[in-house]
């Protein structure tokens, strides 16, 4: 590892678990209300004056969307602190999903979490806002994925590196109509399923860890997520394959004109996100497989994070307490 590389990861790491635990507190506020949008945009708003206190250059290559459709956190907006006058930050470029599952956390349903990826300038794909067909596995799958080959194989190979019976997977899906098929086949091989109604990031996470009771992650989900997602398995070690869906002409022009020149290429995790420096940060909003969501009490809050560094090989669990008043007459809880 370089000596840069170690720098880079061990400066922002904590830094910006800051910023993702202030948009999972703004967003968790709003939990049950309801109203989608509103969670979504307390999150970006909490995020983006976070950002305003980290020392770095940052620069947004995958957030809210084109500047003319988000006032913050747009592709290509710069965030970070102001440096002092001769001091020179380093450029960073940064992957936010302020608030993964908006509807999860509108309905207070497990496995909402704000979520971002950093690295150095070109470490993370710029991907379209399209789909991705994925699948995302452990590290024990790597270099045994197949887009191309019928589910029934990839089943009986994850099994196969898993030591375990196909029958004794389970397959995380989204639960949508274009996954039909997918679902039928799974069913066929006898794997088992769990249909989840949005964040295929969160699962995509939970598949590289063991004891999370999930393997696999199939189907498709946002491109955006796909690099997020590709930026954890990175941390992980874990097994990745997608590629775009491009099924309109608009989508291809678009596509052509970002430089992806092969649009049915099969992207690995590295490619995805072949920074030399990650660093992944995640909070969790409401309860879910990895992260605990954010609890509120009288004097303040508590928050779960997951804070992962590539080069540096960490993955570290962060249980913050957030006293507003001070800890109050009973102190803090352990757990
Ligand atoms: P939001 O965070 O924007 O609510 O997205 C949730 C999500 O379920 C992602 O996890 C997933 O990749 C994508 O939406 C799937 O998109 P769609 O809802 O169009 O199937």
């Amino acid at each position: 590892m370089s000596e840069s590389a170690y720098k880079f990861e061990a400066d922002l790491a904590l830094e910006l678990v800051r910023v993702v635990e202030e948009a999972a507190i703004a967003s968790a506020r709003t939990m049950g209300e309801g109203e989608p949008d509103k969670s979504d945009r307390v999150a970006v708003q909490a995020m983006r004056k976070a950002f305003e206190q980290v020392p770095f250059a940052g620069a947004i290559v995958i957030g809210e969307g084109e500047r003319d459709e988000a006032p913050m956190l747009y592709i290509g907006e710069r965030v970070g602190a102001s440096p002092p006058p001769g001091v020179d930050y380093p450029e960073v470029d940064i992957a936010v999903d302020p608030l993964e599952g908006t509807n999860l956390c509108s309905t207070g349903t497990p496995n909402s979490i704000t979520v971002l990826a950093a690295s150095e300038k070109g470490g993370l794909l710029h991907a379209p806002d399209c789909y991705m067909e994925k699948i995302i596995a452990g590290p024990a799958c790597r270099g045994s994925l197949d887009l191309d080959a019928p589910v029934a194989e990839n089943l009986k190979e994850m099994a196969r590196c898993l030591d375990r019976r196909v029958q004794d997977l389970v397959i995380v899906v989204l639960d949508r109509p274009r996954h039909a098929n997918l679902i039928r086949e799974i069913r066929q091989a006898g794997a088992r399923i769990r249909l989840i109604p949005d964040g295929d990031l969160s699962a995509g996470i939970a598949v590289a860890v063991r004891g999370s009771g999930v393997h696999a992650v199939m189907g498709a989900g946002g491109a955006p997520e796909g690099v997020i997602t590709a930026a954890a398995i990175r941390c992980l070690h874990g097994a990745m394959v997608g590629r775009l869906v491009v099924d309109t002409p608009e989508l291809e022009e678009r596509i052509a004109s970002m430089g992806i020149r092969d649009p049915k290429r099969v992207y690995s995790a590295r490619d995805l996100a072949p920074g030399r420096s990650i660093v992944f940060a995640s909070t969790g909003v409401t309860d879910g497989t990895l992260l605990r969501g954010v609890r509120f009490f009288g004097q303040g809050c508590r928050t779960h994070s997951l804070v992962m560094t590539m080069s540096t090989n960490k993955v570290r669990f962060v249980d913050t307490v957030h006293m507003e008043t001070g800890p109050g007459p009973r102190g803090i809880r352990l757990y």
